[in-house]
Formats: structure tokens, C-alpha cells, sequence
């Protein structure tokens, strides 16, 4: 896709959104409150990412590890989910965005298991933008299930162990269906990756930003879409050699 300002834009931007508590505790104020205005930044965030034309916004939202916080951080989160889905689901469909949950379901309250079945079957037909919210998701825990998968397919005989290539095991993550992220974004000034799509990110450009995500603004996006066309992917290649071109960029 390109952007009209020197440079392609991704299709698929994948973010990190860190930094609610200590934007919170910065202010004196509690982590909930760092949290609440983390998902204005995430709403935000998605009508930029539809503005700026970008087919795929992969948000981690609650990873397999942030059960380990307190019980009330962790309720206040399956709330936060709940509310945006409920409260927003209307206008997101109306928006022509198509929303997607990715990460293990078994732990979540069968309520909220069926409200985010519902956001995904009523959102199916759209053709805008496309919004993976990253819930009790783990990348190693995706990759694990996939591997389970693909275990019993062989088991079952479906599937022949020496076929098994990285096409069998892309097409059993619960990403099957989306392009790789081309860039991850983290905020909050932390430099890692924290489990979040280790597979799917394996040539994903990274731009970690110090801004803290409630103040995640169009302008901290589009700095960060800045950064990534100045990026050279290669993709294990060679750069491409002055007036020739290469079949992998
Ligand atoms: C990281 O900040 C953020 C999270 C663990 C949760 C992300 C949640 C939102 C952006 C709100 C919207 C939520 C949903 C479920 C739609 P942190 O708490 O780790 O911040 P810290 O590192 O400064 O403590």
C-alpha cells in the first residue's frame, strides 16, 4: 500500500500498548484510571489506524501472564472488554470495522465468551479495517494450541508428520487468516517483545516509543509510521542494487 509520502504503509500494524499504570501513577491517580484512559487511547487509535489506511490493527490487550496481578486490576480489565464491546460495537460495525479476538477463550466468563462471539459474527461482513484485540492472548500459548492441533490431525491421519511445513502450522494460529504484522509498536519506553505474536512477527520492523499509551496520539502513530518507511526490510536478502530490482523486497 503506499501512503503518498515516500514510503509504503503497512498493512498490518501491531501494538504493545503499555505505560496505563505508570501514566496513572504519575498522576497521582490509581491504575484503573491509567487503564480507562488507555482504552480512549485504543479507540482513538482505531479511527486513526482506518483513517491512515491501514487493513490490519493487532491491539494485546490482557496477556496470558497478566493474570498474575491483583484480582481487582484483573476483573477491571474483563470489564474494560466487556464495556468496549458492549458500548462500542454499534459504532465500530458502522464504521465498517471487522473485529476479531485472538488468544485462549477457555479461561474467559462464558458471558464474555459470547459477547465477543457476538462482536465477531456481527462484524464479519465488513470490509474496513481490521481489529484483532489481543485477549488472554500468549504467543507461546497460540503456538502451543496450534502444535496440539496439528498433533491430533496427525494422530487422526489427516495430516502426514513429514508434510508438516510452516504453512500447516501458520494456518492452525488463531491469526490463520491475517498477513504478518509488518510493524510492532511498543510505547512506554520497555524494549520487549513479551510474548506477544513471536511467530508472526519474525520480519516485523519494531519501533518502541517513550510516549506512555493513554497519551498515544495521531501524532505518536504517525511518527511511528515514519520511522518504519525509513526502515530497509530485506527479509534475509541483499539490498537491492542501485537500478535493479529483486523478487523478495
Ligand atoms: C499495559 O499497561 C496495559 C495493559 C496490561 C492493558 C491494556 C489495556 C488497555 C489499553 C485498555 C483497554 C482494554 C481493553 C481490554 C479493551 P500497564 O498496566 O502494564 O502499565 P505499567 O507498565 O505502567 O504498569
Amino acid at each position: 500500500m503506499s501512503s503518498g509520502q515516500g514510503g509504503p504503509t503497512p498493512t498490518h500494524v501491531a501494538i504493545i500498548m503499555d505505560g496505563n499504570g505508570r501514566w496513572a501513577q504519575m498522576r497521582g491517580l490509581p491504575r484503573q484510571e491509567g487503564h480507562r484512559r488507555g482504552l480512549e487511547a485504543l479507540r482513538r487509535t482505531v479511527r486513526n489506524a482506518s483513517d491512515l489506511g491501514i487493513g490490519v490493527l493487532t491491539l494485546y490487550s490482557f496477556s496470558t501472564e497478566n493474570w498474575r496481578r491483583p484480582q481487582a486490576e484483573v476483573s477491571f480489565l474483563m470489564g474494560l472488554l466487556r464495556h468496549f464491546v458492549e458500548k462500542d460495537l454499534a459504532e465500530l460495525s458502522a464504521a465498517n470495522v471487522q473485529v476479531r479476538i485472538i488468544g485462549s477463550r477457555q479461561d474467559l466468563a462464558p458471558d464474555l465468551r459470547r459477547l465477543v462471539e457476538h462482536a465477531e459474527a456481527r462484524t464479519r461482513g465488513n470490509t474496513g479495517l481490521i481489529l484483532a484485540i489481543a485477549f488472554n492472548y500468549g504467543a507461546r500459548d497460540e503456538i502451543v494450541r496450534a502444535a496440539r492441533a496439528l498433533a491430533a490431525d496427525a494422530a487422526a491421519g489427516r495430516v502426514e508428520p513429514r508434510a508438516i511445513d510452516e504453512a500447516a502450522l501458520s494456518a492452525r494460529l488463531d491469526t490463520h487468516d491475517l498477513p504478518d504484522p509488518e510493524l510492532v509498536i511498543r510505547t512506554s519506553g520497555e524494549t520487549r517483545i513479551s510474548n506477544f505474536l513471536l511467530w508472526q512477527a519474525a520480519y516485523a520492523e519494531f519501533v518502541f516509543t517513550p510516549v506512555m499509551w493513554p497519551d498515544f496520539d495521531r501524532a505518536a502513530f504517525e511518527d511511528a509510521l515514519a520511522q518504519y518507511r525509513q526502515r530497509e526490510r530485506r527479509f534475509g536478502g541483499l539490498s537491492t542494487p542501485p537500478g535493479r530490482s529483486v523478487g523478495v523486497a
